[in-house]
């Protein structure tokens, strides 16, 4: 019953009867002529009814915006000064010959090209939300990035292998969503934070080569870039090391940004260690298209009168760097404040800073309220390191490390924002070299950088377990333009080192034997030497639409808080099922 999509009207099929199927975008009268603009997944084309044709034309006359019509009608070139240079279709017309309403609607909740709808109201109606050109663009290319993702692993020999949804938990750091179990009262089945522990038991099992777009559930906080639910291209291989996998994935991703986009980033990613990234760039995704660094001062700063630079300056765990603003120094009074606020959601206590107004005169061209407590050859030598030029403004950070890197480092990224210094293209990067562990001071133990499957650079479990704070993993994360898009590592494959992970990690014998006794056997049976890695689609997608959040490149994604405002999931059980379930609620949780 259709000939073509409304997209598809163009030149070529004038004088040709065609058929078109489509939403009605807009209705116009003029002077006693209907102009409609149809609207399908592929673009939109202009619809006349001429008055002549009586019968279709009282038809539409009822129309009304977002009506579904099927439209026959002649192809025909639009008058003089009505062509529409902007849409591949603006060169013609359809006469409608014939005219059928097959579905009526109720006014939209919002007018289809209003940029400005609250997010609620669009999850809400996501059904029409989805029909706007922008939001159709953006499905479609990432079922786009998921084919092409798909050919060059198969071309490669990955076997695209599933794993299961209800399972036991898969630690990736985030809390489990559980599914109680009707037949074993009392037990529950976690949704997996990834295939983690499954993709390894393909590699025991002899496949070689595995991949999986699959979904993945993980209850954390969450942000522009995170969902409850995503999607992970998911992959495993054995007897590859981690230049291999790396240097496979680049092709990959390569492809994609080709095919897709068009542009070649540039081979071979460069690689930094984490510890250069925290201290170049304040953060382990560093976005590189930002020109700005992070200046240590720390050195500089161990004698100085001031107490708040001093002090962390001293400590062992301590640091003061400077992030350079060039020409901030026109920065008000004002703004200054705004970004002491911003990094006060950092757990930063300040935002100490010196406006550089004429750098050859010493202290006496700079304008802060600091300087009385730096000495003249502090001054010069931070002027020395910074390399501060007249009009540049330097932000100061001081404080346990953790907090000036988390603190500048978002600070250089806002800033970079704000005065417009970011360069357009491109700029992955995989971020090495991560310590295995980190110290979690509130709780006083170790835990895992990435997950514990992780293989450490040492292959000596004694060694691991004499020194867990200064070994280093096999694992990369990839960091494109500032996001982390996938991460990976090499694992491991001896049973003996697994032990000695969960025994750093204060998983006990019996413990780690009832959770994970099921990969220790597996290790122990055969386990050829393997890694992988893992690319967050929606991210990755997010990225290359240059969508804000990863919930325009989600059909249905929650709130938040976590919600879906669509079917107002989650919602309460009833009775029966809870009963059935073996489960009771709370006082006071219904
Ligand atoms: P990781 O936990 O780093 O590794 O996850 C891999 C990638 O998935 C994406 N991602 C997310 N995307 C959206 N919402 C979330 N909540 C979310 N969490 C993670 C990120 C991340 O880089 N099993 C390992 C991989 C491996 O070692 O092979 C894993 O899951 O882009
Ligand atoms: P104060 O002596 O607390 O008035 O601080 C003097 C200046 O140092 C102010 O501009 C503060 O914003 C700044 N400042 C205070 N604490 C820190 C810190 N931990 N890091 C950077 N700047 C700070």
């Amino acid at each position: 019953m259709r000939t073509h999509y409304c997209g598809q009207v163009t030149e070529s099929l004038i004088e040709r009867e065609v058929a078109v199927c489509g939403w009605v975008n807009r209705r116009r009268d003029h002077g006693g002529i209907i102009f409609v603009d149809l609207r399908d997944r592929d673009g939109i084309v202009q619809v006349v009814f001429d008055p002549e044709q009586s019968d279709i034309f009282e038809t539409a006359e009822q129309i009304r915006n977002e009506y579904v019509l099927h439209v026959t009608g002649r192809v025909r070139p639009r008058p003089e000064g009505t062509v529409n240079p902007d849409l591949p279709t603006g060169q013609v017309e359809i006469l409608a010959t014939a005219l059928q309403v097959l579905n009526e609607s109720q006014t939209p909740p919002f007018q289809l090209d209003d940029e400005d709808v609250h997010e609620e109201t669009r999850l809400r109606h996501r059904y029409i939300d989805l029909r706007r050109p922008f939001m159709q663009e953006r499905i479609r290319t990432k079922a786009t990035v998921g084919r092409v993702l798909r050919n060059f692993l198969d071309s490669h020999g990955f076997l695209d292998i599933e794993t299961p949804i209800l399972t036991r938990a898969t630690p990736e750091g985030a809390r489990d969503y559980l599914v109680p179990s009707r037949t074993q009262a009392g037990s529950f089945f976690a949704l997996p934070q990834s295939p983690q522990l499954f993709k390894q038991l393909l590699m025991a099992s002899g496949f070689d080569r595995y991949y999986q777009i699959v979904r993945c559930f993980r209850d954390e906080d969450l942000r522009a870039d995170r969902q409850p639910e995503f999607t992970q291209l998911d992959i495993e291989t054995s007897f590859m090391n981690e230049d291999e996998i790396m240097s496979l994935m680049e092709d990959m991703i390569c492809d994609l940004f080709v095919q897709v986009l068009d542009v070649m980033p540039e081979k071979p990613f460069p690689r930094m260690s984490y510890a250069d990234a925290l201290h170049r760039f304040g953060s382990d995704k560093p976005d590189l298209r930002i020109p700005l660094e992070l200046v240590d001062l720390t050195g500089l700063m161990k004698e100085v009168e001031f107490k708040v630079f001093r002090e962390p300056a001293c400590d062992p765990d301590g640091r003061v760097a400077v992030l350079k603003v060039p020409q901030g120094a026109a920065l008000t009074r004002k703004q200054i404040d705004e970004y002491t606020e911003f990094v006060g959601q950092y757990g930063a206590r300040g935002l100490a800073y010196i406006k550089c107004v004429d750098t050859a005169a010493g202290a006496s061209g700079l304008q802060s309220p600091i300087l009385k407590f730096l000495p003249e050859e502090v001054i010069a030598g931070l002027l020395e390191r910074t390399g501060a030029r007249d009009g540049d403004l330097l932000f100061f950070g001081a404080d346990r490390k953790q907090t000036v890197n988390a603190a500048l480092g978002a600070l250089r990224v806002k800033v970079g924002h704000d005065l417009g210094l970011v360069n357009p293209g491109w700029r992955p990067l995989w971020v090495v070299e991560f310590p295995m562990f980190e110290w979690d001071t509130e709780a006083k133990n170790w835990s895992a950088l990435h997950h514990p499957f992780t293989a450490p650079t040492c292959s000596d479990p004694k060694e691991l377990l004499e020194n867990p704070g200064t070994v280093s993993s096999r694992a990369y994360d990839l960091v494109l333009n500032g996001t982390e898009v996938g991460g990976g590592s090499v694992r491991i494959h001896k049973a003996g080192m697994q032990a000695a992970i969960f025994e750093v990690l204060q998983i006990g014998p019996q413990e780690a034997q009832e959770k994970f006794g099921f990969l220790m056997r597996a290790l122990d049976c055969g386990m050829p030497p393997h890694g992988g890695i893992a690319f967050g689609l929606d991210r990755l997608v997010m990225l290359m639409t240059e969508s804000q959040s990863i919930r325009d490149v989600i059909p249905f994604p929650k709130t938040q808080n976590a919600t879906c405002p669509l079917t107002d999931a989650p919602s309460p059980a009833d009775e029966k099922q809870l009963k059935e379930l073996h489960i009771r609620l709370r006082p006071g949780t219904q």
